[in-house]
């Protein structure tokens, strides 16, 4: 960010509560190494009625914001436009405000590939996927994984149901290429030797689940890559097994830029610093983690 002026362009993080959201540390990085006039503000907003807000929004000098728990799905009514894969997710973490419209996108999916294939050197196409949850984030990267290409995603989750549902919805819209499978160590067992790639995207291993596992190790090939989406901490029980068996490893922290680094781009047309992305955050653990 520069200096404020008449001329700063505001982003921001809509949502409630912000807690403690590293996306304007990491936002305001990014605009001031690459000198843009753009600065991004929390606007931590309660309420049943986003009407107001939104035209508060359009009427002042926004180029856009992201969206946060728990308006992820209900700010999809507000938009002028919808991107065909946040359509197909069924959600949004970012808007774009061009002419006083709103176009609404979901770069969480975005992020995770991204952060797979810069942080393993291979694609994700043709890749076999067990991904372990059905929440709002393997909503965005079954799906953008399934527009990619990959070859079968297994989908296990507490309740099955929901499982089975996500699973219908990626053969219904996207491709022919999931399976929900139940959370039963015989059936995991067999579909794991299937499978090159694990992902972890429940709260299970962030604090207070600190001390758990979503699965048991043990069942995963040691050739197999294991992905957590979680990033605090950065080295889970699940990571920490899966590196004692051999496998390669990928924490959230490269999701988290990635995401942010497409939103930036969204909003300014320049492609973001990641470097100085990651620099930051980490700054942030090592002081506060
Ligand atoms: P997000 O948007 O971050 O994905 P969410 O939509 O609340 O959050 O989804 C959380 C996911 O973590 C769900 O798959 C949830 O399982 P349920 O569908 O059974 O609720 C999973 N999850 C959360 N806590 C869990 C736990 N203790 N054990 C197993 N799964 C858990």
């Amino acid at each position: 960010m520069k200096n404020i002026d008449a001329r700063t362009k505001l982003v921001g993080l809509l949502g409630y509560p912000l807690g403690h959201s590293l996306s304007p540390i990491m936002q305001n990085t990014a605009f001031k190494r690459m000198g843009l006039n753009f600065l991004y503000i929390p606007l931590e907003t309660e309420g049943k009625d986003l009407s107001y807000v939104i035209d508060g929004i359009k009427r002042m000098n926004f180029s856009g914001f992201n969206i946060t728990i728990p308006y992820k799905i209900r700010m999809m009514e507000y938009m002028d436009e919808l991107d065909d894969l946040a359509r197909a997710i069924g959600a949004i973490n970012t808007v774009v405000i061009s002419k006083g419209r709103m176009k609404g996108y979901n770069t969480d999916g975005y992020g995770f590939v991204r952060s797979f294939e810069e942080g393993t050197g291979l694609s994700v196409r043709g890749r076999r996927i067990f991904l372990i949850g059905s929440g709002g984030a393997a909503r965005a990267i079954a799906i953008t994984l399934a527009a990619r290409g990959v070859g079968r995603i297994y989908i296990c989750n507490r309740t099955e149901k929901r499982a089975i549902e996500l699973s219908l919805s990626i053969n219904q819209h996207i491709s022919q290429c999931s399976l929900g499978i139940p959370m039963d160590r015989n059936e995991i067992k067999k579909v794991l030797k299937d499978v090159d790639v694990v992902i972890n995207t429940t709260s299970v291993g962030m604090y207070p689940q600190n001390q758990d596992t979503p699965l048991d190790i043990g069942l995963v090939p040691a050739d197999a890559t294991v992905c957590d989406i979680i990033y605090n901490p950065p080295e889970t029980m699940l990571l920490k097994g899966a590196i004692e068996k051999g496998c390669r490893t990928l924490n959230g922290l490269a999701m988290l830029v990635y995401q942010g680094a497409e939103a930036f781009k969204l909003w300014t047309g320049v492609e973001a610093p990641v470097k100085d992305m990651f620099m930051v955050l980490k700054k942030q653990f090592n002081c506060c983690g």
